[in-house]
Order: C-alpha cells, then structure tokens, then sequence
C-alpha cells in the first residue's frame, strides 16, 4: 500500500488548482440512473471514490465512457464521464460494493423511481461513527414506498410508482436530501421537503436534475418543493469546485505560513471556515481566480468553533482545523455536533506532539510551538489529510500510511502541494 513521506517545515507559495467537488460528483453520477438519455458531467474529480461508483453503476448495467487527460500525464485535472443508464439489468447493489462506500446506498432513490423496485446493501458500519440510514428510509417511505429489511438488504418496492409526499427531516441529512430530491423528481404528484440541507453540494445536484427536466424550487434552503415529472433526458453539468479541499489547503497554508492562490475556489461556499482561518491570524483576499490566502510573520491564533450544518463550519474541515490548533499560540476549543466518534485523528496528531483532551464532543487543544515528525496513520478521508497537515509543519520526517484515504477524497495532493514548494512524495511498495 502506498505511503507518502513529508519533510516539514517548508512555506507553501504559488498556486492550487481547486479540483471538482468528490460530494457533488458521487450524487451527480447516481442521478444518471434516473434518465435512459446521456448524462454528460464535466470536471469530476479523479479520485478512488469516483472509481468505485463507476464499478457500481457499472454492476446495474449503467454505460460509462471517461474522457480527459489520464493520471501520468502532466497537469491532468478532472475528467468528463459520460454516464448513460439506457439499460438497467440489475436493481440490486450488493454488499461488496456498497459496504466500500456508504454514498452508495444512494442508488436505492434512482433505482426505485425509475424501475419501481431496488434491493440495495445495508452500508454497515463506519470510522466515524454508526451513520444510521433510517431518515433515507423514512423518506421513501413517505414518497409511498414499502420497505422491508432481510438478510442485509433494504428492499423497497413501489409497484404503482412514487407519489408525492410531505418530507420532514428531524435533523438536516446531505444523503436524505439528495435520495429525497432523486426520488420526488420522478414520482407522481407534489412532495415538500422539509429541514432540508442547504449544503451547495446539494444545490450543485438539484441544478443538474432541473437541466435533466426536473422541477425543483428552493434548493439551498431549508424548504424545497418538487414537482414530479414522467419522465428526465439527458443534460451536460459541471461539478462545482471543491470547497473542502479548498479549505483543506486553506488550513496547510495557514499552518506552514506562505501566500497561496487557490483557483478556481469559490468563496461563497467556505465562508465560515475563511471566517476561522481569519481569526486564527490568515490573511485573506478573494479574486477573479479564487482565493488567496497567506500568514506571513504573525502567529497562528487560537480559536473555538462548532462544526454545523452549511453554512456553519464543515465537519469536513474539523480534522484540518485541529491540526492547524495543534500548533497555536494558546489553548482551542473545537465541538463536533454532527458525527459521533469524529476524532480518530486525535490519537495520531498526538504522535506529532500535540495536547489534545476530549470532554465528550470537544476537544481542547494546547498549542505546542514545534512539532516533531512522525510515522502515522488514519482511519479516514479527512483525519488522513490533517497527518498531512501536521506534516507539512513538523520538524523532520513524517510517514502517512494507509494513503488509499487519501486517493478517495484528494485529486493529484502531493503533485498539488509540491508545486508549491512542499517536500512530499508517494512510496509505492
Ligand atoms: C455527507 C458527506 C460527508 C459529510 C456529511 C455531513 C457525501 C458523499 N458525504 O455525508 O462528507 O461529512 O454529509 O456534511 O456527500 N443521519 C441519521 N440517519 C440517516 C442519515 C443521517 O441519523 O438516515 C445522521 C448521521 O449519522 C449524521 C447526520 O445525520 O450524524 C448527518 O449525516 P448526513 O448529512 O446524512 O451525512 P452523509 O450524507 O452520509
């Protein structure tokens, strides 16, 4: 298995290019299943996760054709797939591809809609925590779909089709959106989606459906109303950029210090987390290219934040954000509400250095002036990158293993990071 190896202590300078967004291309790729025309999607990130729901859509008979430049080649960036569902042959997701990565259950909304029937793999448990699927369940449900669970699959059944329903979500769910858009796009009648998430990932797939000839209103707010449609065609779509990987780099510059243009970064979609790297002493500026980002001379700043739904600080940034602490001027508080056991990546900045105490969902962080590096490894996508982070300020050697979570989320990051003056390279074995 690959490791990346990182020697600290060098300030990034020059330019990121902001990939496409991993969260709007997995729902975007799924919502093909709802068209028997050409879904076309522009700037899809090459990453494992993109792969492993090609293999998927692949197993349900679903056409995909990827065009861009390939990984070797110099500056690849993104692909075009051009997904076509022209032919279903099988509604079943099964457990060995769904239990690889839980955006996957999403099938079950498309598969449902259009073929009025789907079999799909309970995901199972994961690294940070049960990430139950109930509320998903409860929303087809209420789009009129019988459900039952046996062996470890969902299956639902809507032998008439969907109708319209009223959805109100108890807490705000990104997957439950998305399946609850998916699935009221095509059923008979009006359906309101209540408490909905506002995340623009969410918005970014709703514009896509509305292309295909879906009726959506009031995506990126917290009430959206669909009215459903007989039948979606086929339509071209760009991803939106990736505002977590946007602030993942944000982070690595605030942490080494330098001055970093990310282009392509849209700042209307991280706000809070510019907000928090401004208090924690970055300075920041917004262009016609992006962001740019620099901490020249002063120290990093201490800060508390809660991670929240959009557009609150993203959970998705709380493992960067914590290693960005690690190495404040001062003592931090950082609460995570919205999963349980998000903080594996705790154990393993320790090995850096850094003083960390967990009091139930917050964590106090001490800030130490220097890290030392070390070999570490993570559990998942986003505490695998904070390792990074850490690395790319500690003194000395550090080794990421288990670099695979990295490939699931990161486009090209040590190419990206290089570029700007890093010292990192991939191991392969
Ligand atoms: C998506 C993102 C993930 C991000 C998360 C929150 C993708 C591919 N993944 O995950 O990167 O961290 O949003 O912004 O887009 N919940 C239930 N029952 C359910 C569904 C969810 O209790 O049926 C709970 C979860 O355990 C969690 C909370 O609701 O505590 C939010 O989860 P959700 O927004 O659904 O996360 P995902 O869509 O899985």
């Amino acid at each position: 298995m690959d490791r990346i190896r990182i020697v600290g202590g060098r300030k990034l300078n020059g330019t990121i290019p902001i990939s496409g967004a991993k969260n709007a291309a997995l729902p975007l790729m799924i919502a093909a299943l709802l068209t028997d025309d050409t879904l076309i999607l522009d700037n899809v990130p090459r990453l494992a996760d993109v792969a492993q729901l090609q293999r998927i859509l692949g197993n349900h008979g679903v056409d995909i054709t990827a065009v861009g430049k390939r990984v070797g080649d110099q500056k690849y960036q993104g692909q075009t797939l051009r997904i076509s569902a022209a032919h279903i042959i099988d509604t079943t997701a099964p457990y060995e591809l769904v239990s690889r990565m839980r955006a996957s259950f999403w099938v079950i909304a498309p598969l449902l809609a259009r073929m009025h029937e789907a079999r799909v793999s309970l995901p199972g448990g994961c690294a940070i925590g049960t990430r139950p699927v109930d509320l998903l369940i409860m929303a087809m449900e209420k789009l009129g779909a019988e459900i039952s669970i046996d062996g470890g699959y969902v299956i639902a059944k809507a032998p008439g089709g969907l109708r319209g329903g009223s959805i109100a979500f108890p807490k705000v769910t990104v997957g439950g959106t998305h399946v609850s858009l998916m699935a009221a796009s095509l059923a008979r009648g009006t359906t309101v989606i209540e408490n909905a998430a506002c995340e623009p990932e969410v918005t970014d797939v709703a514009a896509c459906l509305n292309k295909m000839g879906a009726r959506i209103e009031g995506a990126g707010t917290s009430r959206i109303v669909v009215e459903g449609v007989d039948k979606l065609h086929g339509a071209q779509h760009a991803v939106l950029p990736d505002r977590i990987e946007a602030g993942t780099y944000a982070m690595a510059v605030a942490m080494t210090g330098g001055d970093v243009q990310l282009s392509g970064a849209r700042p209307e979609l991280l706000q809070s987390a510019l907000d928090v790297l401004t208090a924690a002493g970055a300075e920041i500026s917004v262009n016609d290219d992006g962001i740019r980002i620099a901490r020249n001379g002063a120290g990093i700043r201490p800060v508390t934040v809660s991670t929240a739904p959009f557009p609150g600080f993203p959970t998705d940034l709380q493992a960067q954000l914590m290693a960005l602490m690690v190495h404040a001027q001062g003592a931090s508080e950082i609460t995570e509400t919205i999963f349980e056991n998000r903080f594996m990546h705790v154990q393993e900045l320790a090995r850096f250095g850094a003083r960390i105490s967990l009091d139930g969902e917050t964590a106090r962080i001490d800030g130490i002036a220097r890290l030392r590096g070390a070999p570490v490894m993570a559990t998942d996508l986003r505490a695998s990158v904070s390792l990074v982070i850490a690395g790319l300020a500690a003194e000395g050697e550090t080794m990421v293993n288990r670099v695979y979570h990295l490939d699931r989320g990161f486009e090209r990051l040590e190419d990206k990071l290089k570029a700007c003056g890093a010292s990192i390279e991939r191991i392969s074995d």
